[in-house]
């Protein structure tokens, strides 16, 4: 299929999934998110000080991570390609009282930005969305200053298997060639989307080829769930809520989030 079409659908999908998404995940304003039931910025400490700094976030949903940004004290701006992702994003950027600007568009043509705008760019769990990743990535390469930090946070290519309940474990069946998810039909519309999970091979030499530097890889493991009050959770957990909680089992033996920190060279 052709990116054009594949963006579209994924397009009208995060359109139509954005309502239950949004319900289904608990979300913090108050950190950056790296993984389902895991530790995020406050604890993993990728991104650093961020205060004056100019902050691009990737396939952005609701703005979460642009909106804990803008608190810690940078311009921040949220790009999204779904409407309805955004307007949600508007909502809570107005009920957390931040700036945060927000863009419609596609993570693959970052051609509103001029060369050299930001000093970071974010994105969680966006460019197993994005088709050409290699142009992405050479996008981000040209609108992030000298030295400038990119931080991407998407599924682990084991994330592609299935977890079998009763051996509780991962079948993995060719881990070098992981499927591509394949999304129900969206209403109306004839299309399906598609989520890539890309090797650490891949990953890697992705951001080679765009002129990124590789600093570390993080695969953040899950809080203990079991110990934890209600309380707890909503405090520590950036990225949780039941959806996720009933894979505790499966998280806490194979990574479901994997975390490339890397630098413009
Ligand atoms: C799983 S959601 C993640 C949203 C947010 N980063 C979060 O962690 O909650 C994936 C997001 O990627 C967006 N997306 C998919 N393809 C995109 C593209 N080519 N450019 C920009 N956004 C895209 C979708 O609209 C959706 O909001």
């Amino acid at each position: 299929m052709p990116n054009e079409e594949l963006k579209k659908a994924a397009e009208a999908g995060w359109d139509e999934m954005s309502e239950t998404y949004q319900r289904d995940s608990r979300i913090s304003v108050d950190d950056v998110h790296y993984a389902p039931l895991g530790p995020g910025e406050r604890e993993l400490g990728l991104i650093g000080d961020v205060r004056g700094k100019h902050a691009l976030e990737l396939a952005c949903g609701a703005a979460q991570n642009s909106i804990a940004l803008a608190k810690w004290g940078a311009f921040a701006t949220g790009l999204d390609l779904s409407k309805n992702q955004l307007a949600h994003a508007r909502r809570l950027i107005e009920q957390e009282n931040v700036e945060v600007n927000l863009v419609r568009g596609d993570a693959e043509n970052l051609a509103m930005f001029r060369d050299e705008a930001f000093d970071l760019i974010v994105s969680s769990f966006g460019v197993e969305f994005v088709p050409d990743l290699g142009e992405c990535f050479r996008n981000c390469r040209r609108v992030l200053k000298a030295g400038g930090l990119l931080i991407i946070c998407t599924a682990h290519p084991l994330a592609a298997f299935e977890w079998d309940e009763d051996q509780k474990a991962l079948i993995v069946t060719d881990y070098f060639h992981p499927p591509v998810e394949v999304w129900g039909e969206l209403s109306g519309t004839g299309r399906k989307g598609l989520t890539f999970f890309r090797t650490l091979e891949a990953m890697t030499g992705l951001l080679a080829d765009a002129g990124f530097a590789l600093q570390r890889i993080a695969e953040p493991y899950p809080y203990a769930l079991p110990e934890m009050t209600e309380e707890e959770k909503v405090e520590k957990i950036a990225y949780g809520g039941p959806f996720w909680e009933g894979m505790y089992e499966r998280f806490s033996r194979v990574p479901f989030s994997i975390v490339y920190k890397a630098f413009k060279v």
